[in-house]
């Protein structure tokens, strides 16, 4: 597709590809998805769709009779799109969260790319989970995405911790049993301390403490659990730098936050829709284009 003068030539043959969620103004998704297309000059374009609380069914099904070649799902319907889909992939339903639609033949398969995304981000700034030690803040939806990422990819032993233990040990039984053998424990966050010393862990945030606007609160403070961090991930991009990475670099270790990984659960899902593979660099353009948009 050509651009000419910031337009684009939409015609006949124009594939539909878009995001449905509530609220989905403030989405970037369209800067990643928009820049890529005109790179590979793919004749695509990418938009949101607001869909109002009752009407996931029939967008899905709507989207699909109006033949879009992809979807992709945020923000409240990623658990409820999952009874619509034709076919869903094995790591997303593990994580019972879809964020990514791909047309098939008399339906959608559904996909998380949530978690390749993080884990293309992480290798991308060369942290390798492959026969680690992690460590886990929180037990909610997207810890519990991480701890199924973590164990498909071979971590060595997890370590789950938040602030309602139950939630964490019934999360760590839950990944054992999928993965068959004694990889995680849950502990509460102030049993950090059992945690032994002299060793290292990659730590990845995945609670919403530090979000904007409460950007001065990290789930733990104490300096002696941040020394036994080697790398730490916070999956909040907004802000930029989160308390929790700060107390991360100050007590030596390297610190990331989640942009990346938002702009790799895009990248990944414009590679399933397109079959397009996106190298590095146009990574980078993306990212640039990305952070643009969010003004940052
Ligand atoms: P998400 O889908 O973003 O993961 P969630 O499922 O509501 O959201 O999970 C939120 C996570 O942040 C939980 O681990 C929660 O801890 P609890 O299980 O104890 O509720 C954690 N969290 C939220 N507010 C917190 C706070 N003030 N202090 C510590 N942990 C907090």
């Amino acid at each position: 597709m050509k651009e000419t003068g910031g337009q684009r030539n939409i015609d006949g043959y124009t594939r539909v590809c878009g995001l449905i969620g509530n609220p989905v103004e403030h989405t970037m998704s369209p800067a990643i998805h928009n820049t890529l297309t005109a790179a590979l000059g793919e004749n695509l374009v990418y938009v949101p769709f607001r869909v109002p609380e009752g009407r996931v069914r029939e967008a899905v099904e709507g989207a699909y009779a109006l033949n879009l070649l992809g979807v992709n799902v945020t923000v409240p319907y990623k658990s409820q799109v999952i009874p619509f889909l034709k076919e869903i992939d094995p790591l997303a339903e593990r994580i019972g969260a879809v964020n990514t639609l791909v047309r098939t033949e008399g339906g959608f398969r559904g996909y998380n790319t949530d978690m390749p995304g993080l884990y293309r981000a992480m290798c991308r700034d060369g942290i390798r989970i492959e026969d680690g030690q992690v460590l886990i803040l929180g037990a909610g939806g997207a810890a519990r995405a991480v701890a199924m990422l973590l164990a498909e990819k071979g971590a060595r032993r997890v370590v789950i911790l938040n602030r309602t233990a139950d939630k964490a040990e019934g999360l760590a039984e839950e990944v054992n049993r999928g993965a068959g053998r004694e990889l995680a424990r849950g502990l509460a966050l102030e049993e950090h301390e059992k945690l032994p010393r002299g060793e290292a862990y990659l730590a990845i945030q995945a609670t919403n403490v530090g979000m904007f606007p409460g950007v001065q609160d990290a789930v733990i403070e104490d300096a002696e659990f941040y020394r036994k961090i080697h790398t730490g991930y916070d999956l909040i991009f907004n802000p930029a730098r989160t308390r929790f990475m700060s107390l991360v670099e100050e007590n030596g270790g390297r610190a990331f936050n989640g942009l990346k990984m938002l702009l790799y659960q895009g990248i990944i899902a414009y590679e399933l829709w397109t079959g397009a593979r996106v190298g590095p660099e146009l990574s980078e353009v993306a990212y640039v284009r990305m952070k643009r948009a969010m003004g940052i």
